[in-house]
């Protein structure tokens, strides 16, 4: 089973081809999230999770899913974390996860997909998004294979910065970037409510036709990145920022075209 959480669908994406690729079920979390429910998984095959990497670990939101969640079954458990760039330290807490979840520990595959983090940075240029894609996708094919033969992922290696970017930096940032104050709409919006329907946590609320963001959020930036005028900004950083979704439409067209080959 593969079970995911995306922002801003680069997550999605994988999950959804190594769903065809292993001809296994594909799930996403925010189905349980929105309606604050925990899942009741069952499944003979590995359970595969894929998410992207937050401040150099699993997104706290996902984790604490896995945590509350109980998974019957098979006890083998991968781990697919798309990121920008780097993802630290994140194996240790993956590897703690497994242990109270009495999950054997079967592989990180980290996989690097475009950068979404507009609230602090610029996305990844257009430009360079197929070159990416690509190389990510062949990588979901190589491990695709490992998973169908149950068997364990290369490990990885570890320094010194990695913990510390995983440790304190993690702390720091949840602390002090991860909240949702800084969000407002523009004269732009036309309360279509795509921002409301895409929080994987139903943390936006639509008043008056304007969308409203409660307190737990977690800068998975879905709908800012979703909006499709534009009209979602985040202090004064993204005004000028290009914006980064890949949607199910878009998942399923770059699979369609794999199948082609
Ligand atoms: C809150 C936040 C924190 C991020 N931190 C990191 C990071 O530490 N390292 C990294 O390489 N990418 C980081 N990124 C980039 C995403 O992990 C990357 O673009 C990912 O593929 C997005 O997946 P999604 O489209 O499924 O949400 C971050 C993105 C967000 C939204």
């Amino acid at each position: 089973m593969i079970l995911y959480f995306t922002g801003t669908g680069n997550s999605r994406y994988l999950a959804m081809f190594l769903s065809q690729l292993l001809k296994d079920e594909c799930i996403n979390s925010a189905d349980y999230m929105k309606k604050n429910e925990a899942g009741l998984f069952k499944s003979e095959k590995p359970y595969v999770f894929v998410f992207p990497t937050y401040a150099y670990r699993m997104p706290h939101i996902f984790e604490d899913f896995i945590k509350r969640s109980h998974f019957e079954g098979s006890k083998k458990a991968y781990f697919i974390m798309s990121c920008g760039a780097d993802t630290g330290n994140a194996i240790k807490y993956i590897k703690h996860l497994c242990q109270e979840k009495d999950m054997e520990f079967m592989g990180l595959e980290v996989v690097v997909m475009p950068d979404n983090y507009i609230v602090m940075y610029a996305r990844t240029s257009e430009k360079e998004v197929p070159a990416i894609i690509e190389k990510a996708s062949y990588q979901i094919m190589k491990v695709s294979s490992t998973i169908h033969e149950h068997k364990k992922c290369n490990d990885l290696s570890i320094s010194i910065v990695d913990k510390i970017k995983s440790g304190k930096i993690n702390d720091l940032f949840y602390k002090f970037f991860v909240h949702a104050d800084k969000f407002y709409t523009t004269d732009a919006c036309i309360s279509c409510g795509i921002c409301e329907q895409n929080c994987p946590l139903n943390n936006i609320k639509l008043v008056e036709g304007k969308p409203i963001w409660s307190d737990s959020c977690t800068h998975c930036l879905a709908c800012i990145c979703s909006c499709p005028k534009k009209a979602i900004e985040y202090g004064n950083g993204t005004k000028k920022r290009a914006r980064y979704y890949l949607s199910k439409e878009q998942a399923n067209e770059l699979i369609k075209n794999y199948n082609k080959r």
